[in-house]
């Protein structure tokens, strides 16, 4: 007895523990660009190291930060280099992961004022920079979730509460059984997490509605059914696989005459409000009644940060309320208010330094080179024998060569080989190569070096083809 307690003092006496967790970080760091993108099978077997049972008796925090290092840095996916271009996941600012160490060091719950003016502050400072970069109406109210999943739910139950207080339903005291409907209208091309947030929220999926989209998957307005008070119309800005992004203005006039909510999902995409050449996509979005995006994607902040975003500030209040009678209420900020969550981390302390290392400038300056490199790719591969598919109007490029068979053994081509990970969609019915540029370290260079290695492997398969055909 005793001797736990007497480690963890030296330990948090220790400075040299969170000098080595540092070291470790930046060695890591300095490396993610020349290793190979997907760990390798060596590095993947190394993990059952970690498969023990639970020790009766701790480890050194020393030895602890050394096995992450010697087991776990080795097995992790090379997000952060510049040729990662899975998914729609972003990189990470200097400025955002420096803030962030130093935020975990302070390991504040942001829940209330009362448990940090400092969270608070930097929460209700982002809340304006946001909706003042984006264009949104001022008294935009913004929670701050864990990633743009939890953000829908959140703006979703907003709508909810609003669209049903419009129809003399309090749906916190009586729930849903009996409650008056809610019209669910979206495009058959929403992302999966909005099905989610509809089927969470007790809405039932088999009651949407669905609107047919064009051949870059925009929901075509004149699909919309007739609107009323009871809809909620669900848009997004930025298409997962193509980029695309919904007529924003067609949509939300209507909406407005007839008095929907309109949620916009903008994961990555709400970004390109900050961009003044990219105006065209984003034209009408501040219509919308609320918003939903990630720092963790397009703006490069750590992960874990997600954004929701609405006029209405009463109807996301009302939703995600709490109370207690220990609560200690502050005559500023509340952030739990905000969130469902009550306890949290201090989300706004990286949003906060990603927003302040760009400034408006910068974050113009970061969209735009995305879409650059990702338009690089959509000039070099026709010459590398690849046929883009879509209209690159933002960070996602399309690519197929041949038929689904080809296309599918070249991106386990890719994958194996290392130099660039990139994943595979469907795209009406075809399968495609899907490529996501959402990282600021990806340079011109890295794109020449992966469209390379894009066409060996398309090289490879067709030799292979051509050798095993009769
Ligand atoms: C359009 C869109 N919406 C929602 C999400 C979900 O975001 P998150 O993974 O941060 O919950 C994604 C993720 O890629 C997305 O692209």
């Amino acid at each position: 007895m005793g001797e736990l307690f007497d480690r963890l003092r030296e330990e948090r006496d220790d400075a040299s523990l969170r000098e080595r967790a540092l070291a470790h970080g930046t060695a890591y760091l300095e490396g993610v660009d020349t290793r190979s993108v997907y760990p390798g099978d060596a590095a993947i077997d190394g993990l059952s190291a970690l498969r023990e049972a639970l020790p009766t008796h701790g480890t050194s925090a020393h030895d602890i930060v050394d096995t992450l290092h010697a087991v776990g840095s080795p097995a992790t996916v090379a997000q952060l280099g510049g040729r990662y271009f899975g998914m729609v996941n972003g990189g990470v600012l200097p400025a955002a992961l420096a803030a962030r160490l130093l935020g975990d060091h302070w390991d504040q719950n942001p829940a209330l004022y009362a448990l940090s003016p400092t969270v608070a502050t930097l929460e209700d400072v982002c809340e304006n920079w946001v909706s003042d970069l984006l264009g949104l109406p001022a008294d935009t109210a913004m929670g701050l979730v864990s990633g743009s999943s939890l953000a829908i739910v959140s703006a979703l139950a907003a709508a909810r509460w609003r669209l049903l207080q419009n129809q003399g339903w309090d749906v916190n005291a009586s729930g849903l059984g009996g409650a008056p409907a809610i019209r669910l209208i979206t495009s058959r091309h929403t992302h999966g997490t909005v099905k989610k947030a509809i089927a969470m929220l007790g809405f039932g999926l088999d009651c949407i509605e669905w609107v047919d989209v064009d051949d870059q998957g925009r929901l075509k307005p004149d699909c919309l059914p007739p609107l009323d008070d009871s809809c909620l119309l669900m848009l997004q800005a930025g298409n997962v696989n193509s980029g695309a992004f919904d007529p924003f203005e067609a949509v939300c006039e209507q909406a407005a005459e007839a008095g929907a909510w309109v949620h916009v999902d903008g994961a990555f995409g709400l970004w390109a409000a900050a961009c003044p050449a990219m105006s065209a996509l984003t034209e009408g979005m501040a219509m919308a009644t609320s918003w939903s995006a990630d720092g963790h994607k397009t703006l490069n902040t750590p992960y874990d940060t997600g954004l929701v975003l609405t006029r209405d500030r009463d109807a996301l209040v009302n939703a995600l309320q709490l109370s207690g009678e220990y609560v200690v209420w502050g005559d500023a900020r509340d952030n739990m208010l905000y969130t469902p969550e009550m306890s949290r981390r201090a989300r706004a302390v990286e949003l906060w330094a990603a927003l302040k290392t760009l400034g408006r400038s910068g974050v113009d300056e970061l969209v735009t080179s995305l879409h650059d490199r990702a338009m690089q790719f959509a000039q070099e591969l026709p010459d590398a024998g690849f046929e883009v598919m879509n209209e690159v109007v933002y960070n996602q490029v399309l690519v197929r060569a041949d038929d689904g068979d080809t296309i599918d053994r070249v991106i386990d081509a890719v994958q194996r080989n290392g130099v660039c990970w990139v994943g595979g969609s469907s795209w009406f019915g075809q399968r495609v190569m899907r490529i996501s540029v959402c990282n600021w370290r990806t340079t011109s260079a890295d794109v020449s070096r992966s469209v390379e290695a894009m066409a060996s492997a398309l090289k490879r398969i067709r030799g292979n083809l051509t050798h095993l055909s009769p």
